[in-house]
């Protein structure tokens, strides 16, 4: 793997002495997707706006040896992309307008876009599908034509490393997968990319590494099939699951099951007189045996 990119040295950060992350440290490497898991509140967001710098927490963060707070802005954005979960810009703005705002680090006059930085801006919109949008303004877009638009963005910026939060949100499998071969191309060029996912096989598709997060804290960080357990997915969300293995990839493939036991007080009492969940088969196929290529459209 890559050499490391990002060193992070016992950071945590406390929103008012609450949530937040607690001594999180790891390493980030050139070239790698890392992906980032953890349940609702863990702290992934909050990780990842300290690796952004956006906040300012305890503990130290290296950006190929340098302090992250010693990086200028300028310098720190031609670097690093961090994409948040939703869009918060402007609603009015075009397409072309956000994403030649990637351009913006690089610019050397304050707001003449150069004509290769127009051409960049055009090429990356080409790569995500998104040229034909360029004239229509982003509140308008679907959510997945969005998403591309600020991938777009992003690509524009030609970074280093690229934080991206929640990035396959509501969007459709195709678009998912999209979005997500998309970050994994940009890995194979180099870029470190760090994606916090909820789906967990996506992240067990997409990742070479996966750090998980439970209450502030990083729990487990390590090749998809050294995390995605059984045991380490009971403790850390709560779900029983059923793992089958990627006879092809080697990779973990998630299915998730509840185990009355985990359900929260009101949902257990919701059950009432039920002793177990019952386990939901599809009666055409009891057995389980696997369709190949069939369907029954
Ligand atoms: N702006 C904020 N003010 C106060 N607490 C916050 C704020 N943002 C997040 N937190 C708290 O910090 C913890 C981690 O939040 P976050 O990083 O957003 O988690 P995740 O992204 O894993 O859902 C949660 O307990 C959350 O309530
Ligand atoms: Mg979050």
């Amino acid at each position: 793997m890559g050499r490391v990119v990002v060193r992070v040295e016992g950071v945590s950060w406390s929103y008012d002495g609450v949530g937040g992350i607690r001594d999180v440290s790891l390493e980030i490497r050139e070239g790698e997707v890392l992906g980032v898991i953890g349940p609702n509140g863990s702290g992934k967001t909050t990780l990842l706006r300290c690796l952004a710098n956006l906040l300012k927490p305890h503990g130290a963060i290296y950006l190929d040896g340098r302090s992250l707070e010693g990086i200028r802005p300028r310098e720190l954005a031609k670097t690093l992309s961090y994409i948040p979960s939703e869009y918060e810009g402007q609603p009015s703005l075009t397409v072309y307008d956000v994403v030649s705002a990637g351009r913006t680090p690089h610019m050397r006059g304050l707001w003449w876009e150069s004509r290769e930085d127009e051409e960049i801006v055009w090429e990356s919109m080409r790569v995500m599908g998104v040229d034909g949008l360029a004239g229509r303004r982003v509140g308008e877009l679907s959510s997945g034509e969005r998403q591309k638009v600020r991938l777009a963005r992003a690509l524009a910026q030609r970074p280093r490393i690229i934080l991206v939060d929640e990035p396959t949100s509501h969007l459709d499998p195709r678009n998912q997968i999209e979005i997500m071969e998309v970050l994994r191309l940009m890995a194979l060029r180099g870029v470190s990319v760090v994606a916090v996912l909820h789906d967990l096989n996506l992240a067990s598709a997409y990742s070479d590494r996966i750090l998980v997060l439970k209450d502030g804290r990083a729990v487990a960080c390590g090749k998809p099939s050294e995390i995605l357990g059984e045991s380490l997915l009971r403790d850390v969300f709560g779900i029983d699951v059923r793992i089958l293995v990627d006879p092809e990839l080697g990779r973990p493939i998630i299915i998730p099951l509840m185990d009355k036991e985990l359900l929260g007080a009101g949902l257990k009492e919701y059950l009432d007189g039920v002793k177990e969940l019952p386990r939901l088969k599809d009666t055409a196929h009891p057995g389980g045996t696997a369709r190949q290529g069939k369907d029954n459209r």
